[in-house]
């Protein structure tokens, strides 16, 4: 992959890449299509399908993260990507295997909230696995998806506090019609499990209205407790954090009102959702 980069820069080709963990779903290809627009008909797009076990903790099941590698390339096929990028761990992490990997990149004060309470070593995987993906293929351009809103402000420091040549653009999350968002999780979800997935949505859009709806700051403590009671009773549906924050700098924010951006996660029996959107 480094040296058909290499070539293609030499060349002066414009390369526009998506890093994804596969199980594509039309959230993906809305981001290949952004990225075909950033990379111009002459440019290259290329897609990487690689499930990263460094950001996953050992109480979190890798093995139980979707798959499907056929379908996934025949979907990268019909949208246009140039190269799918799908590496093995033995080719991504060749001296982890010997227990020699030590170099880790790790963003130290956005990656500590919300996502990274929950998951304590999920983003520093996440960063890491970015800066060698985006070492690998050598990317102007890299799109990632606004669902993942945190991931997406953790990526941008690293790349601006590294000096990585690479212009981030975030796409717009897609939603399945009754809101939910896309996300290759969803494949667990059957009958009630996926009616109740649709409650995160509505979460977004009642907060949104009672902050439209209040011509004064809320406290984020009310809004929670009150966003927090369609879920309680439900069995196996737990919320893990319901977070309202500034979009710029991740601050969390005591008090709300419109231009806050609310962050939630929630268990749907085992799967864990999140989602987010601006108040
Ligand atoms: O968002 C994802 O799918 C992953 O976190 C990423 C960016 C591909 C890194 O493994």
């Amino acid at each position: 992959m480094q040296q058909l980069a290499l070539q293609w820069r030499q060349a002066g080709t414009s390369v526009s890449f998506v890093p994804t963990m596969g199980s594509l779903h039309e959230g993906h290809l809305s981001l290949v299509r952004r990225a075909r627009k950033a990379a111009g008909s002459k440019g290259k797009v290329v897609v990487s399908i690689y499930v990263n076990p460094t950001q996953f903790s050992p109480a979190e099941d890798l093995s139980r993260y979707p798959r499907d590698f056929s379908r996934d390339s025949q979907l990268c096929r019909t949208a246009d990507v140039d190269v799918l990028f799908a590496p093995t761990t033995t080719e991504m992490y060749p001296a982890r295997e010997k227990g020699a990997f030590s170099t880790f990149v790790a963003e130290e004060n956005l990656s500590k909230s919300m996502e990274g309470k929950s998951r304590p070593s999920h983003f520093r995987g996440v960063t890491t696995v970015v800066a060698k993906l985006f070492n690998l293929v050598l990317p102007q351009t890299a799109v990632f998806g606004a669902k993942d809103f945190q991931q997406a402000a953790v990526i941008r420091r690293m790349v601006a506090d590294l000096d990585f040549p690479v212009k981030i653009i975030v796409a717009p999350t897609i939603r399945e019609q009754d809101g939910l968002a896309m996300s290759s999780r969803n494949k667990f979800l059957k009958g009630l499990r996926r009616q109740q997935a649709a409650m995160l949505w509505e979460t977004i859009r009642k907060a949104r209205e009672i902050v439209r709806a209040s011509t004064r700051r809320i406290s984020s403590q009310q809004l929670r407790r009150r966003l927090e009671k369609p879920f309680a009773g439900l069995p196996g549906v737990r919320v893990d954090y319901i977070e309202f924050f500034d979009p710029e700098t991740l601050q969390p924010l005591n008090s709300v009102s419109r231009g806050a951006q609310i962050a939630l996660a929630v268990f749907i029996g085992p799967t864990r959702l999140i989602d987010n959107g601006l108040l």
